[in-house]
């Protein structure tokens, strides 16, 4: 069985928004199945949500903090999470749903952390509306319900059965694995259908480390492993662009809905670039080796040889190559990989390659660099802005990049989450 038939849902993230139902229980069951299946999960609960099930139970099962009020106390700027959770999630999904939500989502109603996100989410929402049923047959719900489908928002009906009132109608929210499966059914019509705010855009990212031949079993290369590159291609496949992801040599599984080209040495990576040079957005995230063999041996060189010839010349700087022709309206971000005189080198860089942004980091700085899941980048844009992230996941600061440098969106609107 491959990763992917195990793990269904790897990668795609799920906000669930609980609000205070008998049914809310059923939730813990819910974040269970999301989480077996590979997704990463964010709860939002309304105040009167936590006294149905607790904030501590669906944090512990999602692993994540749980997000209640909208202005925490003791949390000075943590205010613009609603917007955060909002651009993280790839499905926002309010279990149960109960009639006073329902209700101020059709009003657009800001009270609470939940409300706020509905209001800021940028992916499909999905709701399980559950009460009594008399409440859920009543005209002002079935129009609520009607509004929220027409603006596109999809709505998993509830089930006929016994209710909490001892009645028997519908009303009842499905079983966890009901809801899981209709949820999940959506997702993978999502993907298919290319929404979001880059579709129709065409996107190269490259990544990994290249390697330059010495002899047929010998190469020189670096330590990169793809990671940001890997999660840059599934930031803007997610976001709906059309993505092709030059890879060099790494071992990291393609992420859903990415075209993925392998190569092996520098020339390879250019030539396949050269294949794309018309695409809307190009980030050069690759750890592109500077020298190469000058005269790689056809044969394995023996250890007796004498002296093997080491000679190293320049490679083709590919991302130079893209900026000396850049089309109008097209978009260069580079990365800038600096020890010493980060910004200084990085400016030089972002100038002489002609490049819309540049994303400065230093391997030696905690939290950043290869092999290891975080990063911390400094964005530096043609126009002068600069925009400094904290040590983040690298798939959170491939969103702050896809977001700041490709969507324009403003810094403020991407704390991190957590
Ligand atoms: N790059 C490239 N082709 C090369 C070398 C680098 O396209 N032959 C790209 C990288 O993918 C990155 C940017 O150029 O986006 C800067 O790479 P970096 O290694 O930081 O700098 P160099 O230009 O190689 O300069 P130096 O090694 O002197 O720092």
């Amino acid at each position: 069985m491959s990763a992917t038939e195990n793990k269904p849902l790897a990668g795609r993230r799920i906000l669930l928004g609980v609000t205070g139902g008998i049914a809310a229980y059923k939730t813990a069951g819910l974040v269970r199945l999301f989480k077996k299946a590979g997704a990463d999960v964010r709860v939002v609960m309304t105040p009167d949500a936590s006294r149905f099930v607790t904030p501590l139970t669906l944090g512990t099962l999602s692993e994540n903090e749980v997000h209640v009020e909208i202005f925490p106390e003791n949390e000075a700027g943590s205010w613009t999470k609603h917007v955060a959770l909002g651009l993280w999630a790839d499905l926002f999904l309010v279990a149960p749903l109960t009639a006073q939500t329902l209700s101020k989502l059709v009003d657009g109603a800001c009270d609470s952390m939940l409300t706020a996100v509905a209001l800021t989410a940028r992916c499909p929402i999905m709701v399980c509306p559950a009460m009594d049923h008399d409440m859920y047959i009543h005209p002002a719900i079935r129009s609520n319900l009607d509004t929220l489908s027409s603006r596109g928002v999809e709505v998993m009906e509830a089930e006929h059965g016994e209710l909490a009132s001892g009645l028997i109608g519908q009303g009842r929210l499905p079983e966890p694995e009901s809801i899981f499966e209709h949820a999940s059914e959506l997702l993978s019509r999502i993907a298919g259908s290319s929404s979001g705010p880059l579709a129709g855009k065409r996107v190269v990212v490259t990544a990994g480390p290249t390697r330059e031949r010495i002899d047929p079993v010998r190469f020189i290369s670096n330590h990169s492993t793809g990671t940001m590159g890997f999660e840059l291609a599934r930031a803007a496949a997610r976001r709906g662009a059309d993505v092709v992801l030059i890879a060099g040599p790494v071992s990291l599984s393609t992420p859903e809905g990415v075209r993925r080209v392998d190569v092996e040495s520098t020339a390879d990576m250019h030539a396949a670039v050269n294949g794309q040079a018309d695409a809307d957005i190009i980030i050069m995230s690759a750890a592109v080796a500077d020298f190469t063999p000058a005269r790689p041996s056809e044969s394995k060189i023996k250890k007796d040889a004498s002296s093997p010839d080491m000679t190293l010349k320049p490679t083709a700087d590919i991302l130079a190559d893209l900026g000396s022709r850049k089309r109008d309206g097209q978009l260069l971000v580079g990365f800038a990989l600096e020890t010493d005189n980060g910004l200084e080198n990085a400016r030089g860089k972002l100038q002489r390659k002609n490049l819309d942004w540049i994303v400065l980091n230093n391997p030696k700085k905690a939290g950043a660099g290869f092999g290891t899941g975080t990063n911390r980048v400094t964005l530096l844009a043609a126009d002068d802005q600069r925009v400094d992230l904290p040590v983040l996941p690298k798939s959170e600061v491939a969103d702050a990049i896809i977001e700041l440098a490709v969507l324009g969106t403003d810094p403020d609107a991407i704390d991190p989450l957590s």
